[in-house]
């Protein structure tokens, strides 16, 4: 049995404090608003009563917030209670953050580990939990088997940024996802027809364009593009087809009109004979 602190009792830092006390961790938590911590010190968690008394109570420190304006807000005027201990940030957030917050952290004497929580709350804990890790390796591996009550580690390095790249990279293809299924959803129900019908369909198409992800990765980091199956040009024309098909049925293109955008520019700056691989070096500020 090991001492851990939890601050952040939202969604996921309560899934965090409860898959820890389900591992036999004794745990200390607390969070902004009261009444979040009933149901944790029910299982038996202790409630701590200030950020200052929940740090002092552990040498491994989770936060699990918002955003990294909410972890300085969070940690505020307990950052010294912080010295000699592992704070481990499992809040999303950018790249440029994360470096900042682990300079911070060790000027108040504390190890950093970054990290992102790839899994919704409710399968924290569990077999199919993923979570990234990159920063201070010793302090990680140190705490290594505490952490593993989460789920699957993934230690990516020494550089507290990896996991917040890792994290928004992952999220990015998500969110993407998300945006092509709404839009899917919305021409749906431009004619009234169930969504529900067509989303074994969706499911199935998606499964069978995410097992071409890995061949599509390996051409991304060779940059070498083979002949491909199917190519940009075609794609735009099919894209542009959305764009139209949506504007006639009384729909905003917006969410599509960006993708045709790259493919468009593929065509123009002579990418149309290659697949979508060769679309990434178009991505740029
Ligand atoms: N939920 C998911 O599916 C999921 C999945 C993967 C990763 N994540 C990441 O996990 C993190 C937490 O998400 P969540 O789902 O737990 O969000 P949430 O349910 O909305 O909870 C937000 C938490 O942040 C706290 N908070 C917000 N502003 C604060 C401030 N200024 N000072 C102190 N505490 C503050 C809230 O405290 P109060 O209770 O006082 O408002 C609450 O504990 C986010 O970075 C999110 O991206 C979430």
């Amino acid at each position: 049995m090991s001492g851990i602190t939890v601050l952040g009792l939202g969604a996921m830092g309560s899934a965090i404090a409860g898959a820890l006390i389900e591992n036999d961790h004794a745990v200390s938590v607390w969070n902004r608003s009261a009444g979040k911590a009933d149901s944790l010190v029910a299982r038996g968690a202790r409630e701590a009563v200030t950020v200052a008394d929940a740090i002092g109570a552990n040498a491994v420190v989770v936060v699990c917030v918002l955003d990294y304006a909410a972890v300085r807000d969070a940690l505020g005027d307990a950052a010294t209670s912080l010295a000699g201990r592992t704070l481990v940030n499992l809040t999303n957030g950018t790249p440029e953050q994360a470096r900042a917050m682990a300079d911070w952290t060790r000027r108040h004497g504390a190890a950093y580990v970054d990290g992102g929580v790839m899994v919704t709350p409710d399968l924290l804990g569990t077999p199919d939990a993923v979570v990234l890790y990159s920063g201070d390796a010793d302090a990680y591996l140190a705490r290594k088997d505490v952490l593993d009550a989460l789920g699957a580690g993934v230690w990516l390095g020494d550089d507290p940024a990896t996991a917040a790249l890792y994290d928004i990279a992952l999220l990015s293809a998500m969110f993407g996802m998300f945006g092509g299924f709404l839009h899917a959803a919305a021409l749906l129900r431009s004619e009234g027809l169930p969504v529900t019908a067509a989303a074994p369909m969706i499911e199935s198409l998606l499964e069978a364009m995410i097992a071409l992800l890995p061949q599509t990765a390996i051409e991304i980091d060779s940059a070498a593009y083979p002949e491909p199956m199917s190519n940009n040009r075609m794609m735009a024309g099919a894209l542009k087809n959305i764009l139209d098909g949506s504007t006639g049925q009384g729909l905003s293109p917006d969410l599509m009109q960006p993708i045709w955008e790259l493919f468009q520019r593929g065509v123009e700056e002579g990418l149309g004979d290659h697949d979508i691989a060769a679309l990434v070096q178009l991505i740029r500020a």
